[in-house]
């Protein structure tokens, strides 16, 4: 097929607020749409100004009015505990809706806070859509993250409510939610009214009903016998649909806002457009729900377009082996499989050849896609190899919420180029800046920049923090949203995404901030001062690896206060942070006026090529840290001294 790409594109940039217009009209409104876009509303303007909706309606109750109730919306599968469900749209409605009357009963209603902590299970993607359906706004917390890291959200975003299970399934372990929660709840300022807890077989979980907790089968029970109806609340379309907390710069994370109009135009657009899947499909995005691949790809994006959606418990190795991704596109017939690189990393070092694809029929498997993090061109070989169907990479972030650059599959696939994630989509302006904010030229690496305004379903702004949002993400490129990667744009228009340009780090497809663990590495009473930077990792992608100055006056073990680190980061943000490295140093390498080198130390770690900063304080120091990165096996050829 002839890629109708460049004609769509042109389109958009002919007359972006007629192409979004017309994409908005395929969903249903309350109350017509205004102004398409109002550029003095909001921090760069708006979208679908004037409009009313309910994200909601259009994910569920839009499908049942049109006839398509029977239909599976949502497949629920753990490779953890052997659960399977099916819930048909006709089912997840009288499901969302009983939930929603559990939530109206308890005085929760548009614009309220609800945060949600739970595993991957139906309850939580119900949860979800309840809080759209009553207009309240939702906040989703990755079971990863620790009791500190759910009370800095708690707080942030001000819950009212907290829905919560009793506990996650990790390989090995069961991991007890409600005492993260509860600790979480102790030092939050916030205090929800009330916690609405489902209680899971592996654990069940003591509930305190004096402090308002809720036993959410019970609760949710009670609506479904009396068959609750619960409307749907229209909303603006500029109200928020959800927060989703992401790693800033600094250990306090930013709450991006979403707002209901422009996001479920956006993502409806993408379904049919860029993964090229048609309505009764089935689609699945191998994620968390706790991270915006999971918001807008397990629960928005495909049951606004009226896909088949699934919802995996499990990881792509070890539950019970490399074959469990395979067994789930064959089993549910999966079209259009999305995950992160790291993902297949994990299923080619179990299984090298492939052969457990051999065992399964995967005929219907017609595209992958990654994202998440930067797709090695090696791993992107093999998955297209073992499948034998079009592997895509395609580059987004939190902020953005649908990708930026990719190739879309309903539009007819561009040619690929290997390490780009391919064209911008229609929206999305990207250009490639030098520090002082000029264009460079093709194919030199500069900051990549979305011309404004961006298009609907991106970020509005974030909770509670305009100003931050202004100043960290439009005030360094005037005109532009500054995604914090670097790449370059090459003379075909192709994008090739390198690294971040803050401390960010992709670790297993999860970002993560080094400035937060280096905050926490610095709690620690033995701590002088520390430094924490991303080191590559054959099967995360990065890791991070934290490097220690001791006061002068310790004399405890260094080993002992190197676990004691290990264990507060784990404990502080949480286990996702896979912070396992650390080394006690002598002195940090530093500039004259006092900056900690990271990317030179990264480099070195990495046994890349790096230079001697001309500005470094003391060269001496990184001989000391290179001789400890070469006992502790990194910096593996990296040269002694600089190139
Ligand atoms: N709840 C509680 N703990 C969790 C968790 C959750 N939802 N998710 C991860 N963790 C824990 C893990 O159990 C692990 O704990 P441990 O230190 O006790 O072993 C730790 O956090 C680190 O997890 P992770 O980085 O995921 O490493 P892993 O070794 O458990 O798994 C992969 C590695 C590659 C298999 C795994 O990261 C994966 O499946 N990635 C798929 C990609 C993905 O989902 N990306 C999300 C964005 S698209
Ligand atoms: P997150 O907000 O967790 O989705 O992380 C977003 C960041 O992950 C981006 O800013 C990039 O640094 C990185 N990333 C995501 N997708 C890609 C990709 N396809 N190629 C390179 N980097 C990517």
């Amino acid at each position: 097929m002839q890629s109708t790409y460049f004609d769509i594109y042109r389109e958009w940039q002919t007359a972006p607020e007629e192409f979004w217009r017309r994409q908005a009209e395929t969903l249903h409104w309350f109350k017509p749409i205004e102004k398409v876009f109002d550029k003095d509303q909001g921090v760069y303007g708006r979208w679908f100004v004037g409009g009313e909706t309910n994200t909601c309606y259009n994910c569920i109750d839009r499908h049942v009015s049109k006839g398509r109730g029977d239909q599976t919306a949502l497949i629920y599968d753990s490779a953890m505990n052997g659960d399977k469900r099916k819930y048909s749209f006709d089912e997840m409605l009288v499901e969302v809706q009983a939930i929603a009357a559990v939530l109206r009963n308890h005085g929760v209603g548009k614009g309220d806070r609800v945060v949600i902590y739970m595993p991957m299970v139906p309850e939580a993607v119900f949860s979800m859509l309840a809080c759209a359906r009553l207009g309240a706004v939702h906040s989703v917390v990755f079971g990863g993250f620790a009791a500190h890291e759910l009370a800095a959200r708690i707080d942030d975003c001000g819950a009212k409510v907290v829905i919560s299970a009793s506990c996650g399934l990790e390989p090995g372990r069961v991991v007890a939610y409600k005492p993260l929660l509860d600790h979480a709840l102790g030092i939050a300022k916030v205090k929800p009214d009330f916690c609405l807890v489902l209680q899971r077989d592996e654990l069940h979980a003591a509930l305190r009903y004096e402090h308002g907790d809720v036993d959410f089968r019970q609760a949710v029970e009670i609506e479904k016998v009396n068959g609750t109806v619960v409307d749907c609340e229209p909303v603006t379309a500029t109200d928020p649909l959800y927060v989703l907390y992401t790693s800033g710069t600094t250990g306090q994370p930013k709450g991006v806002i979403r707002d209901n109009g422009g996001h479920m135009v956006a993502l409806n657009w993408t379904m049919k457009n860029l993964y090229g899947v048609e309505a009764g499909e089935v689609f699945w995005a191998a994620s968390d729900i706790g991270w915006v691949v999971g918001h807008s790809y397990i629960v928005y994006g495909p049951l606004l377009a009226g896909n088949t959606t699934v919802l995996f418990e499990g990881k792509p190795v070890g539950t019970p082996d490399a074959g469990t991704y395979w067994r789930i596109v064959s089993e549910y017939d999966v079209k259009v499989l999305f995950t992160a690189p790291t993902a297949f990393r994990a299923i080619r070092r179990d299984d090298p050849e492939g052969k457990l694809v051999e065992t399964y029929d995967l005929s219907g498997l017609r595209a992958l896609f990654l994202a998440g993090e930067r797709a090695d061109p090696e791993t992107l070989k093999w998955a297209e190899q073992v499948l034998q169907v079009p592997v895509i990479d395609h580059w987004w972030q939190t902020e953005t919420g649908w990708p930026m650059v990719g190739n879309p599959v309903g539009l007819g696939l561009l040619p690929f180029k290997p390490g780009s994630p391919t064209h911008p989509m229609p929206g999305y302006l990207i250009e490639v800046l030098d520090d002082a904010g000029h264009p460079v030229p093709t194919n030199t690496l500069g900051n990549i920049v979305v011309k404004l305004p961006l298009p609907p379903g991106c970020l509005v702004s974030f909770w509670n923090a305009d100003e931050r949002f202004r100043q960290g993400c439009l005030e360094e490129f005037p005109g532009y949203y500054k995604t914090a990667d670097a790449g370059m744009l090459d003379d075909d228009g192709y994008l090739f995404v390198m690294a971040r340009t803050d401390d960010i780090i992709n670790c297993a497809g999860h970002r993560l901030s080094t400035g937060a663990m280096e905050e926490v590495c610095a709690m620690h009473p033995d701590v002088a001062e520390c430094a924490v930077v991303g080191v590559a990792d054959s099967l995360k992608g990065q890791i991070p690896c934290g490097f220690l100055v001791l006061k002068n006056n310790v004399t405890r073990d260094e080993k002992l206060i190197e676990k004691e680190v290990v264990d507060l980061v784990r404990n502080e943000i949480g286990p996702v942070a896979a912070f396992r490295t650390v080394m006690v140093v002598k002195r940090l390498p530093k500039t004259r006026s006092g900056k900690i080198l990271r990317g030179t130390m990264q480099k070195i770690a990495d046994g890349m090529p790096w230079k001697m900063p001309a500005t470094i304080d003391d060269p001496v120091i990184l001989d000391e840290i290179i001789e400890i990165l070469k006992s502790k096996g990194y910096a593996k050829g990296a040269a002694d001294t600089a190139a």
